[in-house]
């Protein structure tokens, strides 16, 4: 392990119920967030990494290096001879109730995926997962779009491809899907050790819960709208702005937060500068969609939005975060759905998550793990009482 810098934290009355903010809580070997720079994973900044192939990032996370070509065809090797999805599992995920929101179908065919497939490895377990969850993923698109018998798994496609491949989008581009995709699994994949879903996974695993027990937690704390659901709410967003004039959405905007509303997929707990995952999805809005209508509109939210969040000089970052353009650029591949957007997080987050979750239940303190999480909690409106009075 690596030495730790030595770090000094005062912890005093007003650092409660603040969620921790800044608290140094662990430690994180797969990715570090600067508030000014943005993600880097193992050192390598987001945007040099950002149309890697996605076997490349699941190396870099789970091995600490990036791959060597033989490396590289090891992984998706790998992952071919992992991908296989028990018949009883696909039974069970297609036979959920469609009715329910894609998020809760997600969490649920994670711990299908356990009930029928874990070997209580967390190692085994968190790459078993990386390799099923497209398969589980494209049957609940499929199942509940109405688009068809499930499409089976060509691992030899490549890890992306095949899963544009199994989910058979009616009218989808293949290549466009696969070529977003792909940057879409990378810019998600990690984002340091404090984010809610990876704390959540690492915490439940901390009390020795298996890895698709701590996964389904971890995915649960991605489904909240300040968290992963950002992203459907940002594009539900842009589409009530709905124009591609910037002062427009600016008036719009100003108008919004004057009126007490949320605007979505702008700041972040810890980046103070445009996140850079955020720069690189614009790119690929201009290679892939440029004359879309909503690509446009999101420019004009991105513009509008900076401008009406600077106005308020107790917004500490009005810049845009990872979640306000990727809605529209799914979208304009075929993802009508905003519903759906948090599972594509999701789809990809399992890699960073799963690889925290075994670096911390065997690497971390030489190898002999984090203890459980117990923070402490300061007792309030308890004075001591007595039942005798
Ligand atoms: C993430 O990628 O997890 C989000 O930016 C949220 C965070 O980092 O806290």
């Amino acid at each position: 392990m690596s030495d730790i810098p030595t770090i000094e934290f005062t912890i005093t009355n007003d650092n409660l119920d603040t969620g921790l903010r800044g608290y140094p809580v662990g430690t994180c070997e797969t990715s570090y967030v600067d508030p000014q720079e943005g993600v880097s994973y193992v050192g390598y900044p987001i945007a040099e990494l950002a149309f890697s192939p996605a076997e490349d990032i699941i190396h870099l996370l789970f091995n600490k290096s990036l791959p060597t070509d033989a490396e590289r065809k090891g992984v998706a090797d790998d992952i071919a001879e992992r991908s296989e999805v028990s018949a009883e599992a696909l039974e069970a995920i297609a036979a959920m109730p469609m009715s329910g929101h894609p998020m809760d179908l997600f969490c649920a065919a994670i711990q299908i995926l356990g009930m029928t497939g874990k070997t209580d490895d967390y190692y085994e377990d968190a790459l078993n997962l990386v390799a099923r969850i497209p398969t589980a993923l494209a049957v609940i698109f499929r199942q509940r779009e109405g688009w068809g018998e499930r499409i089976p798994s060509e691992p030899s496609r490549g890890y992306v491809n095949n899963f544009v491949h199994m989910l058979g989008m009616p009218g989808g581009d293949e290549a466009a899907l696969t070529r977003l995709l792909s940057v879409y699994y990378n810019l998600h994949a990690d984002h340091g050790g404090g984010n809610l879903s990876t704390f959540t996974g690492r915490a439940v695993a901390s009390g020795l819960a298996d890895m698709y027990r701590s996964m389904a937690s971890g995915m649960n704390a991605l489904a909240g709208p300040r968290h992963g659901m950002a992203n459907q709410d940002a594009f539900k967003m842009v589409r009530e702005v709905d124009t591609e004039d910037p002062e427009v959405a600016y008036q719009t905007l100003k108008q919004r937060l004057a009126d007490g509303g949320l605007i979505f997929g702008f700041g972040h707990a810890v980046l103070r500068q445009e996140d850079p995952r955020a720069k690189v999805q614009l790119g690929v809005g201009e290679e892939l969609c440029p004359d879309d209508h909503w690509f446009k509109a999101v420019k004009a939210v991105r513009e509008g939005g900076i401008r009406a969040l600077k106005e308020n000089p107790k917004v500490s970052n009005p810049y845009p975060n990872v979640d306000l353009i990727s809605g529209s650029l799914v979208n304009a591949l075929g993802f009508t759905d905003p519903d759906y957007y948090t599972t594509l997080f999701g789809w990809s987050r399992i890699s960073g998550i799963g690889a925290q979750i075994v670096d911390e239940r065997t690497r971390a303190r030489n190898g002999r793990g984090v203890a459980i999480y117990r923070p402490r909690y300061i007792p309030i409106n308890q004075p001591q009482r007595s039942i005798d009075g």
